[in-house]
């Protein structure tokens, strides 16, 4: 562990100057303690590179208990003019997205900040036309296209606010998304090419619409050629809609706390909840958190292989890097195809400067061996970055000498869907690197580790429940509709701070490393899924009578999702209700939430008061029936002894 650290990446020392961007080990201190001591003044310092249509009063103003946070109060702007118009005058033919389609042979499509502008303004303007304004919420539900960044920017453009949904999920799950935040609009396309398949979308959007009844217009985007229904008076095709729409369109003056998305995600209860995100914080966060983090140059490439339907598409391949008029490469594809060969194959291709994946991607390529890698080169890569989930350490060194050849730093970033952008990861190339740590906060967050009871863990060699005790300009502001839930999760357990649901530990060094999730959340592949979420798509499996959903270590996918379930067997084999089960949830959220095992159980463990006792669920599903420890106490303690010998291996 030693050898790494050390400083002995050269490739930035030459790096052109850039505002705001930290160059020196010394800097970053320094910032960081302004950061803590004068918050007010250091955000300032970052808002003020920005175009204001009327300044703020106030930098901050706000109180957890609420919770009321205002970051730039009264200041007026609009983050597509920082995005685009501020870009046109010297960057003008810049290319801002570099589009990589699914098919490696199939043309890439370059926008550069001036055709953006013009897409985004065309696209604004057949919004308008369609009946949306500001405030109004879309719902954007496409593929790894532009024009999803097109659209997202347009909502922003006149002040609408868009809620993508990853076009993974399930019509189920997409008709209550539009429910919950009455959506007028849906963007949509009509289908979606990943690897070898095609999969139909627009379809999807119609069987959603049957159980929602705000949505007015569906805009259509053509990828795929696939054969949809058109509805007369709701559905237009994307071609169509901007038809003759003028190339420029003024940008609505926001509010910094107007709403500029909604983004759902899931938690420990029942249905996902639209965490909110406002346009001043945001904006200012995810520009100051992408160039510092990834060390960015003025005409590097830089590529986040997320989805734009997740919180790192948003913040790290739409708002950071264009913020930063960065080129941000999009790819429509999967690692896999059409050889596990691509992400390496895309690096030479374009010349990617910055790589930023997830664990569960590293793992699923390293399986292949080295072979893969052979025919590239990667030279070109300075930076490599990790996301979603912890990095254990096998994959770290195996990406980090592999994928980086041993002299890129790898920033291990860790943040969530509420926090807007990067909290914790190492400044590349600053902070020496120390694998599967997290490392050290931004300038601006103040972490702290407490106890069950809440209290600060100081010093280093602690571990405990990870908070943040001072706001941040890219924090959740609300959760979409009901401000109490937004209360209740984030801000009640410990008073006066933020709580992430994660535990952490400070060691030896005060670096953070972050132990994964403390509450009912799995997260697979990087992907967060509540198991009373799962459990409740389960249930409605007709034969079910009652479930319970754990999270076990998985090789590839970090965490694999194991459900208990008890069913009504009469006439039916176990491996056939076991798959209907899977198809169940496949059908109701989407196949990311698929349990990877069932195992049909004569009863679930309670306690005396009749809750589940989870605890001894996750020790069996992870093999550790040998740790059970004292049963004794349960209500049913018989079940216990039925549920090991019928564990799924
Ligand atoms: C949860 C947030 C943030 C974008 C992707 C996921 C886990 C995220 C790391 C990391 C350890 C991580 C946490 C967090 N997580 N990044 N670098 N190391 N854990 O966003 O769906 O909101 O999930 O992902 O458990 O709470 P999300």
């Amino acid at each position: 562990m030693k050898a790494y650290l050390t400083l002995n990446y050269q490739k930035h020392k030459n790096s052109k100057h850039m505002s705001h961007k930290i160059q020196t080990l010394s800097g970053y201190i320094h910032e960081y303690q302004k950061s803590v001591l004068q918050p007010e003044e250091f955000w300032g310092r970052v808002a003020e590179s920005f175009h204001w249509k009327k300044p703020w009063s106030k930098v901050l103003k706000w109180d957890f208990d609420g919770p009321d946070v205002n970051w730039f109060v009264d200041g007026k702007m609009n983050i597509t003019e920082n995005i685009l118009d501020r870009h046109l005058f010297i960057m003008g033919d810049r290319p801002a997205i570099i589009w990589e389609p699914n098919e490696p042979g199939d043309e890439v499509v370059t926008l550069t900040y001036r055709e953006l502008y013009h897409q985004v303004c065309q696209f604004a303007n057949a919004l308008k036309a369609q009946g949306v304004q500001k405030g109004d919420r879309v719902i954007i539900y496409m593929p790894m296209v532009p024009e999803a960044a097109v659209a997202m920017l347009a909502c922003a453009r006149i002040g609408a606010v868009h809620s993508v949904v990853f076009a993974g999920f399930s019509s189920t799950a997409v008709a209550d998304r539009i429910n919950d935040c009455e959506a007028k609009m849906v963007l949509t396309s009509d289908g979606n090419y990943r690897g070898a398949k095609s999969i139909g979308v627009k379809s999807v959007v119609d069987e959603a619409l049957e159980k929602s009844t705000s949505v007015e217009k569906v805009i259509v985007f053509k990828r795929t050629g696939t054969e949809v229904t058109m509805k007369e008076g709701r559905d237009i095709w994307w071609d169509d809609a901007i038809k003759g729409q003028p190339l420029d369109c003024p940008a609505e003056e926001m509010d910094a706390e107007d709403m500029l998305f909604i983004l759902y995600t899931s938690g420990s209860t029942g249905k996902p909840k639209g965490v909110v995100h406002t346009c001043g914080g945001y904006m200012v966060y995810t520009y100051y958190s992408f160039v510092n983090v990834f060390q960015y140059n003025v005409g590097d490439v830089y590529w986040c292989t997320a989805d734009v339907g997740w919180i790192t598409g948003h913040s790290y391949i739409v708002y950071g890097p264009l913020l930063a008029g960065a080129t941000t490469l999009m790819f429509e594809g999967v690692p896999t195809y059409p050889h596990v060969g691509r992400f390496w194959e895309v690096i030479d291709k374009h010349k990617v400067n910055q790589f930023y994946t997830a664990p569960t991607a590293i793992r699923a390529l390293q399986a292949y061996g080295l072979e893969p890698l052979e025919p590239y080169k990667m030279d070109t890569l300075k930076v490599i970055g990790s996301v979603g989930e912890p990095i254990n350490e096998e994959a770290w060194h195996w990406y980090h000498d592999h994928v980086g050849k041993g002299n890129c730093p790898l920033v291990d970033t860790w943040w969530q869907t509420e926090t807007g952008g990067i909290m914790i990861a190492p400044i590349a190339g600053v902070t020496p690197n120390k694998p599967a740590h997290a490392s050290l906060p931004l300038p601006g967050v103040q972490p702290i580790i407490v106890d069950t009871e809440g209290k600060e863990l100081h010093g280093n060699n602690v571990e405990g429940n990870l908070c943040i005790k001072f706001p941040w300009p890219g924090m959740i502001r609300t959760t979409y509709g009901d401000h109490d839930r937004c209360k209740q999760t984030y801000f009640s357990t410990y008073k006066g701070l933020y709580f992430t649901g994660d535990g952490a530990k400070r060691d030896h060094d005060g670096y953070l490393r972050i132990l994964g999730r403390v509450d009912d959340v799995i997260n697979v592949s990087g992907h967060r899924m509540g198991t009373a979420e799962v459990e409740n798509a389960i249930n409605e499996h007709p034969k079910v009578i009652e479930s319970a959903v754990v999270g076990y270590p998985h090789d590839v996918k970090g965490q694999g999702i194991y459900a208990y379930v008890i069913c009504d067997m009469e006439g039916r084999s176990e491996e056939s209700l076991k798959n209907e089960i899977r198809e169940t949830v496949s059908k109701i959220i989407g196949p990311i939430a698929k349990p990877d095992k069932v195992q049909i159980v004569p009863g679930l463990p309670k306690t005396r008061s009749g809750k589940i006792m989870r605890r001894i669920l996750r020790k069996v599903a992870s093999g550790e029936a040998d740790q059970l420890g004292d049963t004794s106490t349960l209500l049913n303690p018989e079940v216990v002894e039925a549920i090991v010998k019928g564990a799924s291996k």
